[in-house]
């Protein structure tokens, strides 16, 4: 059992319990989302005590060496005085440039690109809203080509930050950014590769951006995306494809881009596959030894496709994954 000093007073962990878990358990509010040492909206920073190695995974060099760490993955070994972190080191303000619908539960935001705003297209960000509630979301836009930052936002039911996105978010609106993060991004390693991306729902926003970034480095290779919907249009219990228009005239306009949208429940139309999009990518590419692979979207099907695909022969380092992990509900 270690002691956490927080705001000047003290409170003991339970066996093997995380300072989130502490401080949430004694009435403390810190801010949290996936509680999973991904999205790091739980950052704290360590006055005193050491902050575990796994506490600082993912956090850039310069917020580790300053003690930053996530209170989600800090299981303290000793007594530790840590405190809030310093927001201008990890929000950024910006505004909201434009909103609209691609389906009727998929709302795209448009922000405008804070100067200096770096990031790989398919990484994602941790986005604050006026009511002080973090998400995470991945960057659909291309930043050598716009100057802003898209999201693509699906609505959950009762959910605290797509609800404000569907019913409450404005052009002109202030909003907070984390700097990027993730590793499941292209990179030109060989541009002649072939490329499976496989993504549900949302998971085609990374995706979105990763394959506008290969083709704008030139990748040669095949570019196959599958992306998969429960039905064809959006309902508050499925999702709905988007952006078909655009990417089928990508496919006209490109001969090594393939877009497969693929309807798992409901009516199919004729030029969409009936079933899921990762076993459809999977019975159309039996071998994927020397692919990457690209995977987005819900967790358990990003879970399940990461192991079936180097079993089907890509290498681990070729696929990379990403998966939204929820909230949980308390
Ligand atoms: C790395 C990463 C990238 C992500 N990228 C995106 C993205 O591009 N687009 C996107 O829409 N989301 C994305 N998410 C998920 C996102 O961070 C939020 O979890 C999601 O928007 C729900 O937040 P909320 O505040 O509306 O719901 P909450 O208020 O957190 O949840 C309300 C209720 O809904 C349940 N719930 C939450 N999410 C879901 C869900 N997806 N399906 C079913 N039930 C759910 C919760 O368990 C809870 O009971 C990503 C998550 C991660 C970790
Ligand atoms: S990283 Fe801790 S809540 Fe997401």
């Amino acid at each position: 059992m270690s002691k956490i000093a927080f705001e000047g007073q003290k409170y003991e962990t339970e066996s093997n319990e995380s300072v989130l878990d502490c401080l949430t358990r004694h009435g403390v509010s810190v801010k949290s989302s996936c509680k999973a040492g991904v999205c790091q909206s739980c950052m704290m920073v360590a006055h005193e005590g050491e902050p575990p190695e796994k506490s600082q995974a993912g956090l850039k060099s310069v917020l580790k060496a300053q003690n930053y760490f996530l209170a989600c993955a800090c299981v303290p070994k000793s007594d530790i005085h840590v405190g809030l972190p310093d927001k201008n080191l990890v929000e950024i303000e910006t505004t909201i440039q434009a909103v609209d619908l691609l389906n009727p539960e998929v709302v795209r935001l448009r922000l405008v690109r804070p100067e200096n705003y770096e990031y790989y297209p398919g990484q994602y960000l941790t986005l604050t809203n006026p009511h002080d509630v973090s998400r995470s979301y991945s960057i659909a836009s291309v930043p050598s080509e716009e100057n802003y930052i898209e999201l693509h936002i699906r609505r959950v039911p009762d959910g605290q930050m797509s609800g404000w996105a569907h019913t409450e978010a404005k052009a002109g609106d202030t909003v907070h950014i984390s700097q990027s993060h993730g590793e499941c991004f292209y990179i030109q390693d060989d541009p002649q590769q072939p490329l499976l991306l496989i993504g549900t729902g949302c998971g085609l926003a990374p995706l979105y951006g990763i394959i506008r970034e290969a083709l704008r480095q030139g990748h040669s290779g095949p570019i196959h995306l599958y992306h998969g919907s429960r039905t064809l249009s959006g309902q508050l219990t499925s999702n709905g494809l988007y952006l078909v228009d655009e990417l089928r005239a990508l496919e006209q306009s490109c001969d090594h881009f393939f877009y497969h949208p693929c309807i798992s429940r409901g009516h199919v139309p004729e030029n969409m596959r009936q079933g899921r999009a990762n076993d459809m990518a999977l019975e159309d590419h039996k071998s994927l030894t020397g692919w990457s692979v690209y995977l987005c979207g819900q967790e358990d099907m990003v879970k399940t496709t990461k192991t079936k695909a180097y079993l089907a022969g890509a290498n681990l380092q070729d696929i990379y994954a990403d998966p939204f992990i929820v909230t949980p509900s308390c």
